[in-house]
């Protein structure tokens, strides 16, 4: 039972672990610049919100099937290895690592954050305003594209060095050493 339980929740954790990263690979790749072939600018900008919403969507779903998983993950973490209690969690790698996982997801959660709920939307806002044929702040609008570039590559970079630092905690040989 415990061992399907196991089973069930790491395959949780990678379907949303693929679920977020999955999208990130593919707008920069597939999207970016296919959009740029979309030479009608209305169209291109009502494509930009709703490819970005859904991305939200993807995302979002596979960051909770990723916080619900190693939720499990984490609170069986010393049955499953086969720790006693008297060892203290910061006595083994395992524990600096996970804390150190938990504090670059908190990090990168906040680079989303900065990049959902104020650049993305600004920075759509303009394209809106000039594929309406308004007037719009173009250096403001290049300054905007710049941030939302570095966020995404800042974001990538540190999903790629968590997704390493979880395979770690699972290489017990490894991560269940003393420090
Ligand atoms: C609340 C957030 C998270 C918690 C509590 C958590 C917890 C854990 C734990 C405890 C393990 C190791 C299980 C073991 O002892 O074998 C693990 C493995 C892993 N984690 Fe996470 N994690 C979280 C978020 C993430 C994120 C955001 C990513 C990457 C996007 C990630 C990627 C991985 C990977 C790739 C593994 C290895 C899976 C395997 O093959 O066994 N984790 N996680």
């Amino acid at each position: 039972m415990e061992t399907g339980l196991r089973i069930f929740f790491v395959w949780m954790h990678i379907l949303g672990i693929a679920l977020w990263v999955g999208p990130q690979f593919f707008l920069a790749f597939a999207w970016v610049p296919t959009s740029r072939r979309i030479t009608d600018a209305r169209t291109r900008v009502a494509a930009m919100r709703s490819i970005t919403r859904r991305f939200g969507y993807i995302g979002g779903a596979g960051l909770l099937l990723i916080v619900v998983a190693g939720t499990y993950l984490i609170s069986t973490w010393r049955d499953y290895w086969g720790i006693p209690s008297d060892v203290g969690f910061l006595e083994l790698r395992y524990g600096w690592i996970f804390t150190i996982k938990m504090l670059l997801l908190v990090v990168m959660l906040l680079l989303v954050a900065v990049h959902v709920f104020s650049i993305g939307p600004r920075q759509i806002e303009l394209l809106e305003a000039q594929a309406g044929g308004r007037e719009i702040d173009e250096a403001e609008l290049a300054r905007l594209r710049r941030l939302s570039m570095t966020l995404s590559i800042l974001t990538l970079a540190i999903t790629l060095v968590i997704m390493v630092m979880g395979v770690s905690l699972s290489i017990g040989e490894y991560s269940t050493r003393e420090i």
